[in-house]
């Protein structure tokens, strides 16, 4: 079922448990991650970065490519459709898409633009029926093998975000995207308490969720956090399974190269990472 994120948000903040989303890139990937939250009856978000949604031709391929696998696997557990760190420009192209969801990322803004542009996009995913993550304070990650910390939010600016009716909102607490570097200083609890006591029931969001240690993900989670993001480690899990199945030589076996063989342990592969993932944030069974 496709909704919006604010149903499962909400009672992921209730219950004390984080939604996974899970960021997708092709076919294989979607319906793993489909597949395996049927299984776990789990609501899950299927992230689309701006990149990722070129890659599969454009966000109309993606929502009909959604749309189709939920009712042909009869997916009967809440899925929402998210754009992931999108533009205003972005944004706007995947509301008339068909998304069920979006982010705007205007942590790089000064925070008044990032709050005007905010307050316009609110206005549109209400009249929409959509849900809206809005972020404070960028994340950090590696760009040219180069790894920026994390900065952290601000918790009254993260306040004047989440004011404006935002569903959900992603505060830097020290977290970056890709994997963290051996000198990483670890999640900032103290941000994360402070947006909290400003924000109230509002779902906070943690991205670069690849990495980070199961005790910290439990802490977050106890703190506000409900919404989850994992891209890198389905990456990875993708890569480590096709290599492996390449050096066994499978992939040479007369037959010429056949993408459903080849791609089958990778498939096999980001299911048991969602699972896994799933598991850790508490939300197998709440569907
Ligand atoms: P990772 O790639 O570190 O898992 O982060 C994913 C993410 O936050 C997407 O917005």
């Amino acid at each position: 079922m496709l909704v919006t994120a604010e149903e499962m948000l909400k009672k992921a903040v209730a219950g004390k448990y984080a939604v996974g989303q899970f960021n997708i890139n092709n076919l294989e990937w979607t319906k793993a991650i489909l597949l395996t939250a049927q299984e776990l009856n789990s609501p899950v978000i299927l992230g689309v970065s701006e990149g990722a949604g070129k890659y599969m031709t454009g966000y109309k391929t993606v929502v009909g490519m959604v749309k189709g696998m939920i009712e042909e696997l009869n997916i009967t557990v809440p899925v929402a459709l998210h754009l992931d760190h999108g533009t205003y420009d972005g944004c706007l192209k995947c509301i008339e898409a068909g998304f069920s969801s979006i982010m705007f990322d205007g942590s790089h803004y000064p925070i008044d633009e990032n709050i005007a542009k905010t307050t316009e996009l609110v206005k549109i995913c209400k009249e929409k029926n959509m849900s809206l993550e809005a972020e404070v304070g960028s994340i950090g990650g590696e760009e040219d093998g180069v790894i920026g910390a994390g900065e952290c939010a601000d918790p009254n600016e993260c306040k004047s975000i989440a004011d404006l009716g935002v569903t959900m909102l992603a505060a830097g607490i020290g977290n970056i995207h890709g994997k963290y570097p051996a000198n990483w200083q670890g999640l900032s609890f103290e941000t994360l308490a402070g947006v909290k006591e400003l924000t109230g029931d509002m779902p906070l969001v943690l991205h670069g969720g690849t990495g980070i240690p199961a005790d910290m993900i439990k802490k977050a989670i106890s703190l506000g956090v409900a919404k989850i993001n994992v891209n890198t480690e389905c990456q990875l899990a993708f890569q480590e399974a096709t290599r492996k199945y390449i050096e066994a030589g499978k992939d040479l076996e007369g037959k010429g190269f056949d993408p459903r063989k080849l791609l089958a342990p990778g498939f096999e592969a980001i299911k048991a990472t969602v699972k896994e993932k799933m598991e850790l944030f508490g939300s197998v069974g709440k569907a």
